[in-house]
């Protein structure tokens, strides 16, 4: 595969009758915004650190195919194997069998060179794996990883990035606010479930959410500031959500938040020129 350092650049992807999950044009969006912050990242901080390790949860099959037409296109593992600015480890965890074995496959096919993890599994249950798989760091050996955490859903359990967190790990997270947690509302909010809950690492939420519906009925607003104070009580700088880049389908509603949490104020500038560089690209194709 060709390495680049055009995050936006990525070889022909040709059928190879493994599975291809459909995907709306929009996960495009998602890509290029994760490929670019990845190739910030790994560039900017390959200096200070030894090791970069790049970890996604929910990793997909590796190829997608954009609903309604043929074009196959990469999913982000595979966007994020062909940055120049290479990591040193790759975990990939999937829930789906077959999933992950295509790719196991596409990634041997594209980037036979990359060390990788293949963890199968439920990332909420697999959370022990996955830190083991990350290189022991060291005082003379110090390890830096990126996560990014891209569910079709808020099944993202606080308590799985908390035990994640106890390493020195950046996080990319989709919210899915909008495509999940307030199309479900009249679900999430009975007292039996406790999805908002294990989202927010917060079971006493529903009061928290009364007390916010004072001056503000907005459920996706509540969660993402909800969700950013949780990631402020592991250390992580406060994240308002103007900086959370909302996505939205090709009819403009809104599907869900793409944010950034991190220790560093560094990281922060690399989100910063990851969300002006995306305005940029669409105001040049008017999308
Ligand atoms: C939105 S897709 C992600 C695709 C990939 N990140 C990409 O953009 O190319 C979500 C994936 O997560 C998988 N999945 C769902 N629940 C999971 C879980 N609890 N743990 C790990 N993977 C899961 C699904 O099978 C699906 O492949």
């Amino acid at each position: 595969m060709p390495q680049t350092t055009d995050p936006d650049e990525f070889e022909q992807i040709v059928d190879d009758s493994l599975p291809c999950p459909e995907v709306g044009r929009w996960a495009e969006t998602k890509h290029s915004m994760v490929a670019l912050y990845a190739t910030l990242f790994a560039s900017g901080i390959k200096a200070k650190w030894d090791n970069r390790t790049y970890i996604e949860l929910y990793a997909g099959s590796g190829y997608n195919r954009i609903e309604g037409s043929d074009r196959l296109i990469a999913g982000s593992p595979l966007r994020v194997l062909q940055l120049k600015d290479r990591f040193n480890n790759y975990i990939f965890c999937e829930k789906t069998p077959a999933l992950l074995e295509a790719m196991e496959i596409r990634v041997a096919r594209h980037a036979p060179w990359a060390k990788v993890s293949h963890i199968a599994g439920d990332c909420n249950s697999m959370v022990q794996e996955i830190c083991v798989a990350i290189p022991a760091a060291s005082s003379g050996y110090r390890v830096l990883s990126l996560c990014f955490v891209d569910p079709f859903d808020i099944g993202i359990k606080f308590e799985t990035v908390r035990v994640l967190s106890t390493r020195y790990i950046d996080f990319l997270v989709l919210l899915a606010l909008y495509m999940d947690a307030n199309r479900n509302y009249s679900n999430y909010i009975k007292a039996e479930s406790a999805k908002v809950a294990d989202l927010l690492g917060m079971p006493g939420w529903r009061g928290s959410w009364q007390e916010f519906q004072k001056n503000n009925d907005d459920f996706p607003e509540f969660l993402a500031e909800r969700f950013a104070k949780s990631m402020e009580g592991l250390g992580c700088l406060p994240t308002p959500v103007h900086t959370m880049k909302m996505v939205k389908d090709d009819g403009n509603h809104p599907l869900y938040r793409l944010a950034l949490f991190s220790r560093d104020k560094r990281a922060y500038d690399f989100w910063d020129q990851v969300l002006k560089y995306n305005t940029k690209q669409r105001n040049l194709f008017n999308i």
